[in-house]
């Protein structure tokens, strides 16, 4: 059997970004509400950005909620925003308190205003902080995200069309000033991206596990990392090509 362990000079990637999948049917295994499975996700979430900074680790980007995800019943959605009500500044805070940066990606206009105000707040709280990173997708679609910046782009470049290259339409997007991710991983069992990321992950490292996001451990992070390490990453190019 393959080992666990992170070698030591082993490749950890810069930046990770994670789709958290399966909150629902772990909460429904255990016969409780969907926010229940919610509730344990955020704190999974937690404990796994703490782990990624401590192996190295710069920038994590998670998944919490997409625009398409909007449209999920009320009572659902009420849990979730009730969870960032009574939550999510004190876990940014904790997460932070070695100097990390929060970035909000998505739409956050069609969130409720109180929910937009904490968003901000742990934004602002932060935002002098470089280096490390972490990004909570909320009302976040890919999609979306490339027409605002196509919108954006065809302000700014109007006059100048042949300036616009990728490194300038990249700078556009919400994450802008970050890294590509290196590493993305899908738990709950779904093989597919569910518009997250659809631009910067051209180059990602895709790893999908069955196990539900809550279930999800600091030790199955280290197994992806692991998995990670063992790529060979060609951008395109040939094994030949990597070697020179
Ligand atoms: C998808 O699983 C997960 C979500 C739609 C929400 C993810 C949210 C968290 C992990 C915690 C909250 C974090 C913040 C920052 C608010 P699913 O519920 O669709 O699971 P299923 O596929 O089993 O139904």
């Amino acid at each position: 059997m393959r080992g666990n362990t992170i070698k030591a000079g082993s490749k950890i990637p810069a930046h990770i970004a994670i789709i958290m999948d399966g909150n629902g049917r772990w909460a429904k295994k255990r016969l409780m509400p969907r926010s229940f499975g919610h509730k344990a996700g955020m704190e999974r979430m937690v404990g796994l950005i703490e782990r990624a900074f401590a192996l190295g680790v710069d920038y994590v980007s998670v998944y919490a909620l997409s625009t398409e995800n909007l449209l999920r019943p009320k009572e659902e959605l009420d849990g979730l925003y009730d969870l960032i009500r009574a939550h999510f500044l004190p876990y940014m805070r904790k997460i932070c308190e070695k100097g990390a940066r929060v970035r909000i990606l998505g739409d956050i206009s069609l969130l409720p205003c109180d929910v937009q105000e904490i968003l901000k707040q742990a934004e602002k709280e932060t935002e002098g902080f470089s280096g490390k990173g972490v990004q909570i997708a909320l009302a976040y679609g890919g999609r979306a995200e490339i027409v605002r910046a196509a919108r954006r782009a065809a302000s700014i470049y109007a006059s100048e069309p042949e300036k616009l290259d990728e490194p300038a339409f990249e700078a556009l997007l919400y994450t802008g000033e970050l890294p590509a991710p290196d590493l993305l991983i899908r738990t709950g069992g779904e093989i597919r991206l569910s518009n997250f990321l659809l631009w910067q992950a051209a180059y990602a490292e895709l790893y999908f596990t069955r196990k539900l996001f809550p279930d999800f451990t600091n030790g199955d992070l280290e197994k992806a990392l692991v998995w990670f390490g063992e790529r060979t990453r060609r951008f395109g190019k040939t094994d030949e090509q990597l070697r020179r």
